[in-house]
């Protein structure tokens, strides 16, 4: 096994359901989540209020970090303290060095505990230990830290290449095996980019002909977009079946690509994340589908996990960490994965709409009016 793929117990792999609903995992996960927090549970203990939580996000150019998880965490950690909490937040904006300094500033600041999505899983490794060594607590948050982190909270991410992979396999249909697909895969020091890949690959090896293969550096559009022309020269564009993009920000680079090179029948091409621009495009027919993870379950989890961690609330720390993961550098570690759902024309309803992520007019903006009404998108 490669040294830096976390390994997931093969039994929660088992137990989570592909096409699961998102209202049953929200009534699932919740019924975890919401008999954890609040109130009571602050007041029966007698547990303080005040307390502060660092929160380390890496970088700026997916929507999500300070679209979702931020606002989210920020959010769950008020109603959680009687909105006496406090979230110190920082964003690395892709830089290692610069996470590390950050890390560093919320140690001298003796914050309480530390939330970290990690820039480079491995680097990071030495900031946990300083914080373990300062007596605080750390929690990899959606990336997997190496070093002595308390606990995980993410999704199951070689599910998420999986689904990726099988929507792809699905699209091409019958003949797949004679078509040349191009990879982009994230970037290499994130440890979700060897999950994602190793899932996606699972569904596609033997399957397809993987023509070409890249990795991202820090997930840029750019670096897809240029990787992109490139595979275009080398296999052609009318010879590129379909796009394994591993987000939503680098398939928006692939699809312009694609249009430039005056292509009008786009192949499937998928995405992660659900970016309003992605689920805009799939309403539009231009991206076949994005993975839509719920963030408001993992902001949760994690805000739920680091309140309880301070508090020595160990019974509802374990409740809220009942699986585990193994990193690199540390075995057993206590995590909450939150299930993932394929998002396509079909069920856009039925998840981003349904769990409020964006309404029908966040989607349907002028522009994409008509594609709404072709697919039953109306307010
Ligand atoms: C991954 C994360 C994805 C995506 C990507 C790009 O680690 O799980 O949701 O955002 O990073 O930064």
């Amino acid at each position: 096994m490669n040294p830096r793929t976390p390994r997931t117990r093969p039994a929660r792999r088992s137990a989570l359901v592909l096409t699961v609903a998102l209202s049953a995992l929200s009534l699932t996960a919740c019924g975890v989540v919401d008999g954890l927090g609040g109130d009571d549970d602050s007041a029966s203990q007698g547990t303080g209020n005040d307390i502060t939580v660092g929160l380390l996000l890496p970088d700026k150019d997916t929507a999500r970090f300070e679209k979702f998880d931020h606002p989210l965490i920020k959010e769950r950690v008020a109603e959680l303290t009687d909105r006496k909490g406090e979230v110190v937040y920082a964003n690395a904006e892709g830089s290692k060095a610069r996470q590390s300094e950050q890390f560093a500033r919320l140690i001298a600041d003796g914050v309480d505990v530390i939330l970290v999505d990690a820039v480079d899983a491995g680097a990071v490794a030495a900031d946990v230990r300083k914080a373990k060594d300062a007596g605080i607590p750390v929690i990899a948050y959606d990336r997997l830290a190496e070093g002595p982190i308390d606990a995980y909270v993410s999704h199951d991410n070689a599910l998420v290449g999986e689904v990726q992979g099988r929507a792809i396999v699905d699209a091409l249909g019958e003949d797949a095996a004679d078509r040349k697909i191009v990879m982009m895969n994230g970037e290499p020091a994130d440890p979700n980019t060897a999950l994602f890949k190793k899932g996606a690959l699972g569904e596609l090896d033997g399957k397809v002909d993987i023509a070409r293969s890249y990795d991202t550096e820090k997930w840029l559009p750019e670096v897809a977009a240029e990787n992109m022309r490139k595979a275009i020269r080398e296999v052609g564009a009318g010879d590129i079946a379909a796009v394994y993009s591993a987000n939503d920000g680098m398939a928006g680079a692939v699809i312009d690509v694609l249009q430039d090179a005056g292509v009008t029948d786009l192949p499937p091409v998928t995405g992660q994340d659900a970016d309003l621009a992605a689920v805009r495009r799939i309403v539009a027919g231009t991206q076949h589908m994005t993975v839509y993870k719920s963030f408001l379950l993992e902001a949760q989890g994690a805000a739920d996990m680091a309140v309880a961690r301070v508090r020595d609330q160990d019974i509802q720390f374990d409740a809220l960490t009942r699986e585990r993961v193994d990193s690199p550098t540390r075995q057993d570690i206590p995590s909450m994965l939150v299930p993932v759902v394929a998002l396509d024309r079909d069920n856009i309803r039925n998840t981003v709409i349904q769990d409020g992520v964006y309404t029908v007019d966040d989607i349907c903006a002028p522009a994409y009016a008509a594609a709404c009404a072709e697919i039953g998108l109306t307010s």
